[in-house]
């Protein structure tokens, strides 16, 4: 009997999230490899010259070019869209790339967009500076208050925007009341759910239309590669952002995508072992700081909201430590096993001031705003074992005073 690839949906889609993050999307060569294989190939070769126009008219299957089409790649996409319970995914040369793929291909000039205003800096970016200079209005709004999204919207509104829990203020969206809201008046809801991944939150469940990632998160894992995915419907993938990612460009290498496939293996056991030592170490900090915001313990202001609709936390998390940017930064030069770094979704732990490095291009108006104050700071918890975290921090903290 043939054994099952994993390409076949009617299977896959039925197997439970551990084995559809093993297996699916696998597309065995000839040669029965057990690990995927890494097409590293921009071209590909036809019989004959029918064949290749025929695979240009769409009239037979086949790669004709990287940019388009990849083997790996596309286990990569089968995979993603298989856990995320999307009907397609297109991966993308990062995270930007496939928020910008994702909003771009389907506005024009005249659309209106609405998102929520905590969101990672080059998604405010996209809102504040990308779409305006093509005539696309947006409004940037408190997301966390479903009465603000209605206020926004105009008869031109295309797009909903935003991401939960946001980076790096933690504020939570309620992804069902958005994403109805959005559905009731035709608006198209786009998530970014970089920092939870489909393993601690699945937004099409709650009614999103598209789902996009940073796959150099959580889903490498590691700190090795960029990588993004945009996953939605067969008609909106394979229509204009097909159409605008196959001629613009933004296409993730196949080496990305194996290392992103092996990311996927071990996503369940990664996020869930960093959202345990995050609330370890989260706990250990509320009793030592001014404030922290980690959606993950009962003093987050959504606490009961990110736990209906996310399994665990996650790995990030924010605190502010009083004392403005001389304190927070003399806290991060005071680490030694815990790295500065603005990455996240890293298998080791990190640290940064979002103010002076991620959100950094806001302006200080927009981060005051959202909360973004000067003695605020990121981190992502690791899988290294809490109890050396919490030494680092301790003695970190001691050193300036808290
Ligand atoms: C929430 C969120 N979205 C998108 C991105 C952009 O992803 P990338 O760095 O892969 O382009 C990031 C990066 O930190 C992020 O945190």
């Amino acid at each position: 009997m043939k054994r099952n690839t994993g390409r076949n949906r009617e299977t896959t889609k039925n197997w439970r999230p551990a084995t559809q993050a093993i297996r699916s999307g696998t597309m065995r060569s000839e040669f029965g490899e057990t690990s995927e294989a890494l097409f590293l190939t921009s071209g590909y070769s036809y019989d004959c010259a029918e064949d290749a126009a025929a695979r240009f008219n769409g009239e037979q299957e086949g790669m004709t070019y990287s940019r388009l089409q990849n083997p790996t790649v596309q286990m990569l996409e089968e995979r993603i869209a298989i856990m995320e319970g999307a009907e397609a995914c297109r991966a993308t040369a990062s995270g930007m790339a496939a928020m910008t793929a994702a909003l771009l291909c389907q506005l024009e000039a005249g659309d209106h967009v609405v998102a929520s205003r905590a969101l990672f800096g080059s998604c405010r970016w996209l809102t504040d500076s990308l779409l305006p200079k093509f005539g696309i209005d947006t409004t940037v709004v408190d997301g966390r208050d479903i009465k603000n999204w209605e206020k926004a919207i105009t008869p031109k509104t295309k797009v909903f925007f935003f991401e939960t829990p946001a980076n790096p203020t933690m504020d939570v969206i309620d992804i069902r009341s958005v994403c109805d809201l959005a559905r009731s008046k035709g608006i198209t809801s786009v998530v970014d759910n970089a920092f939870a991944t489909n393993v601690l939150q699945r937004p099409m469940e709650y009614g999103a239309d598209v789902v996009a990632y940073s796959a150099t998160k959580m889903m490498d894992g590691q700190g090795r590669v960029l990588a993004g995915a945009v996953c939605g419907t067969e008609e909106f993938i394979e229509g204009p952002l097909l159409a605008f990612t196959r001629n613009t460009g933004p296409t993730l290498s196949a080496f990305n995508a194996w290392v992103v496939l092996k990311g996927l293996e071990t996503l369940d056991l990664r996020i869930r072992r960093q959202s345990n030592n995050a609330e370890e170490v989260g706990r250990f900090l509320e009793q030592r700081v001014e404030k922290i915001l980690h959606p993950g313990l009962p003093s987050h202001p959504q606490h009961n909201l990110a736990m209906r609709q996310m399994e665990a936390a996650g790995p990030i998390f924010s605190l502010y430590v009083s004392g403005g940017r001389a304190r927070a930064h003399a806290l991060l030069n005071a680490l030694k096993l815990i790295d500065i770094s603005n990455n996240i979704g890293d298998s080791r732990s990190l640290m940064c001031h979002p103010s002076s490095t991620t959100h950094h291009g806001l302006g200080e108006e927009a981060r005051v705003e959202i909360g973004i104050t000067e003695d605020m700071l990121r981190i992502n918890v690791g899988l290294e074992d809490p109890i050396d975290l919490i030494a680092d921090l301790d003695q970190a903290l001691s050193s300036v005073g808290l």
